[in-house]
């Protein structure tokens, strides 16, 4: 609750770092909420971005997608920002033997200051930086991955592109405090109904209206599948099946499935008003397809939108639960506030479901088959 306004102070840290002109790739090498959050704002803003400095990401172990980026870059317009909670991630620390092999990264002389870490004070990643001397932020301690998007871990490299960081900051920080003010109640309510319902509607879908909203989708799927799906304090196991779609592509995919398949299923709708974009349907007709010229001379950005109106309408007409959220333009205050807003839903959820919200004792057992067979 604290990350929006403590993590002002790491924009002033940022101005004393002096990276240099001629950075122009900012290469994160992390995965799961070491790099999900920082992707999903990533798209959401990379459109209006004014640097020529671009956000790449190293995370998955698939050799082709490594072989792919890697090549993509060069060691002298290049920085890479290993991002760890614990340091010992075994995708980020192969990927990162990668790169220093690739480029041949001399960590003892001119090349640490090609390299950041974020990472846990007194991680394994911490005490590597330490040892070479390697500029180094930190995560609190009582922030998961998952929830770390507004600590360092997002804000350093958010930053480094150039978007409004302080205004992701502040619009999170106002959401907090009208919640905490009890002017929110309706996200208390939409996680009462959630935890009410969980046996009825066990499927969360996230129905996002851009296809910039696809990494934020992704996003969501960790925050609420890896934070939710737990063992309860009474032995039970919980949680909620989160599903991102995008609209209005998956009209043509998984909207048949939510109208007449199993009700069992949940949707929140996400919309952006106004796209800031005046895109028109060209005022052309197609012999033998006049009929769908009642959209001619409108605007995409209308388009989408009505599409977005008439399929909630259609579930509602089906008995499908919904909500929609509004979002009046793309801009930072605004996205910080999004973020906020799905990380105190999911911890409302998860107070409900009596769970520790903030671990992931389940994905333990497959790291320690992989050590033992590897
Ligand atoms: O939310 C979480 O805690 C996880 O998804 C982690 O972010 C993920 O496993 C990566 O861990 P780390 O940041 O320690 O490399």
């Amino acid at each position: 609750y604290n990350l929006p306004k403590n993590s002002l102070s790491i924009l002033e840290e940022l101005k004393s770092l002096n990276i240099s002109e001629e950075i122009e790739n900012i290469v994160i090498i992390g995965i799961g909420g070491s790099s999900l959050g920082i992707k999903a704002i990533n798209s959401l803003l990379k459109h209006k971005k004014e640097s020529r400095r671009e956000l790449l990401f190293l995370e998955n172990s698939d050799p082709i997608d490594i072989s792919t980026t890697l090549s993509k870059l060069k060691r002298e317009n290049s920085l890479f920002i290993v991002i760890s909670k614990s340091g010992s991630t075994i995708e980020t620390t192969s990927i990162f033997k990668k790169v220093i092999e690739y480029f041949n990264l001399n960590l003892e002389g001119e090349d640490r200051d090609r390299i950041l870490t974020i990472t846990d004070k007194d991680s394994s990643l911490s005490k590597f930086s330490k040892e070479y001397q390697i500029r180094e932020f930190n995560i609190p301690f009582n922030v998961g991955g998952r929830f770390s998007v507004l600590s360092a871990v997002g804000i350093v490299p958010l930053s480094l592109v150039g978007y409004d960081v302080k205004s992701i900051l502040e619009g999170a920080e106002q959401f907090l405090e009208s919640f905490f003010k009890k002017e929110e109640k309706h996200l208390l309510e939409k996680a009462y109904y959630y935890y009410k319902n969980s046996d009825k509607y066990p499927i969360s879908v996230l129905f996002s209206y851009s296809n910039l909203l696809e990494n934020f989708n992704k996003w969501f799927v960790q925050l609420w599948g890896e934070s939710l799906g737990k063992v309860n304090k009474k032995g039970k196991s919980v949680g909620l099946t989160p599903i991102g779609i995008i609209g209005s592509i998956d009209q043509h995919s998984f909207l048949q499935l939510l109208i007449e398949g199993p009700k069992d299923k949940r949707v929140t709708f996400i919309k952006i008003e106004d796209f800031e974009n005046d895109l028109t349907i060209p005022n052309i007709t197609l012999k033998d397809i006049e009929k769908t010229n009642f959209v001619n001379g409108k605007t995409f950005n209308r388009l989408i939108n009505s599409q977005c109106d008439a399929t909630m309408e259609s579930l509602i007409k089906s008995d499908v639960p919904c909500d929609i959220i509004s979002i009046d333009k793309l801009t930072p205050k605004n996205i910080g506030e999004l973020i906020i807003y799905f990380e105190l839903l999911t911890s409302l959820v998860g107070a409900m479901f009596d769970i520790n919200t903030y671990n992931q004792p389940g994905v333990e057992l497959g790291k320690t088959i992989l050590r033992e067979k590897f």
